[in-house]
């Protein structure tokens, strides 16, 4: 059944329209550097993460495994990430962990991807059921499977509340991940599936702490939607269209509070946005249904798609001055009335709201004396 759920995630993602909302990409802009004083082979977009080095900041998004076409799936994307030297996260391995028989369709990963930066998955609502020892068990198993380099456990309440075999199971979650983070020897990663991560929950998160929030944003693909269109329901699913905090905000909000690495996911759909997402505060991006389609399509589709993102990515970086990827960071971006309203509205202190603080404080300061003075005559 388990199985079947898998494949079917693969048919409708792949065939059926739920890509739903808008990640805001659009509504951020670099800005062009008519002077970039290096030539385009100066371009360095590699970075070091979880002591791997990546040909540029990309991972190929969290997606499957479990079945037949999963596992050929994950062969194609692990051959890609080897041959690209970027990064790759596997679907949720809990059915291979429940039906061993099916985890050759994740071992193909490190089979294919030796050298590759390799994250293990699972998911918060089935660990949070564990005994402490199941769970540690789990994810070493998990870990072992694919040699992964990090562990990333995510949350997925919308998904798991609007799947008709659903188990929205969240109490207990965040002792479950500062155990996981406090016994495996691997990095952590926390992730959503794209309804984003707001400011309140990496707070939260702050405790345990992950040494990564992958934000996966609202405005790519929704799992509501996937869900919706398996269970015949998907008049529940237009109610919630909307639901979830868009790639941008979820971005600027994790930054403002939590310190740690930033993945950026959920609609980014080409190497401009991969760049924005970094100039904002991530430091390395993924995409995940384009990536299945293309997949699906067979090696030589997945290799275009690579090598187009790479290209649109350091063509950013050249076009905004950046030699390397730090300086992309540094890069000043600036953002559209929605997203601006979005971020004061929230109190959010981030790179697009410095100066709009720093310049309201003078004038605000000068307003109350005024009415201060006003009110003492
Ligand atoms: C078919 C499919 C299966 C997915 N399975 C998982 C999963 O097992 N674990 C996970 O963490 N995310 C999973 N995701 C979510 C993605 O990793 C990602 O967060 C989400 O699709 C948003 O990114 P996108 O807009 O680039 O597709 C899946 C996505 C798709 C399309």
């Amino acid at each position: 059944m388990i199985g079947g759920r898998k494949d079917e995630h693969i048919r409708i993602a792949s065939s059926s329209d739920v890509e739903v909302g808008d990640s805001l990409f659009d509504g951020v802009q670099l800005i062009h550097n008519a002077l970039p004083e290096m030539d385009f082979n100066d371009v360095d977009s590699t970075i070091e993460l979880f002591n791997k080095r990546l040909s540029f900041p990309f991972i190929i998004g969290a997606l499957t495994g479990g079945t037949e076409t999963a596992g050929r799936v994950n062969a194609v994307l692990a051959k890609a990430a080897e041959e690209f030297g970027i990064g790759m996260y596997v679907g949720s391995q809990r059915i291979a962990l429940m039906k061993p028989e099916t985890a050759w369709s994740f071992r193909v990963v490190k089979d294919n991807a030796p050298s590759a930066l390799k994250i293990a998955n699972l998911g918060a609502p089935q660990v949070s059921r564990l005994s402490d020892r199941d769970l540690v068990d789990w994810v070493n198993e998990a870990v072992d499977m694919i040699n992964a380099d990090a562990v990333a456990i995510h949350l997925n309440p919308a998904q798991e509340l609007f799947q008709p075999e659903g188990e929205p199971w969240f109490s207990g979650v965040l002792g479950k991940l500062k155990l996981i983070r406090r016994v495996v020897n691997r990095p952590l990663i926390i992730k959503e599936v794209g309804n984003g991560v707001s400011m309140e929950v990496a707070r939260m998160l702050n405790s345990i702490p992950p040494d990564a929030i992958d934000v996966a944003g609202h405005g790519g693909t929704s799992f509501i939607r996937i869900e919706a269109i398996r269970g015949g329901e998907l008049s529940k699913a237009d109610v919630f269209r909307d639901w979830g905090i868009p790639t941008v905000l979820s971005i600027c909000e994790v930054s403002s509070v939590y310190d740690g690495v930033i993945i950026a996911s959920g609609g980014v759909r080409n190497g401009l946005d991969g760049a924005k997402a970094i100039a904002l505060g991530a430091d390395a991006f993924t995409m995940s249904r384009p990536m299945l389609v293309s997949a699906l399509k067979g090696y030589e589709a997945v290799r275009e798609l690579i090598n187009k993102l790479m290209w649109e990515f350091k063509a950013t970086m050249f076009l905004t001055g950046s030699r390397r990827v730090e300086d992309l960071k540094k890069t000043p971006v600036v953002a559209n009335l929605p997203i601006l309203l979005w971020l004061i509205q929230r109190g959010v202190k981030c790179k697009l709201t410095t100066n709009i603080y720093n310049q309201i404080k003078p004038i605000a300061s000068m307003l109350i004396n005024k009415v201060f003075n006003t009110t003492e005559h």
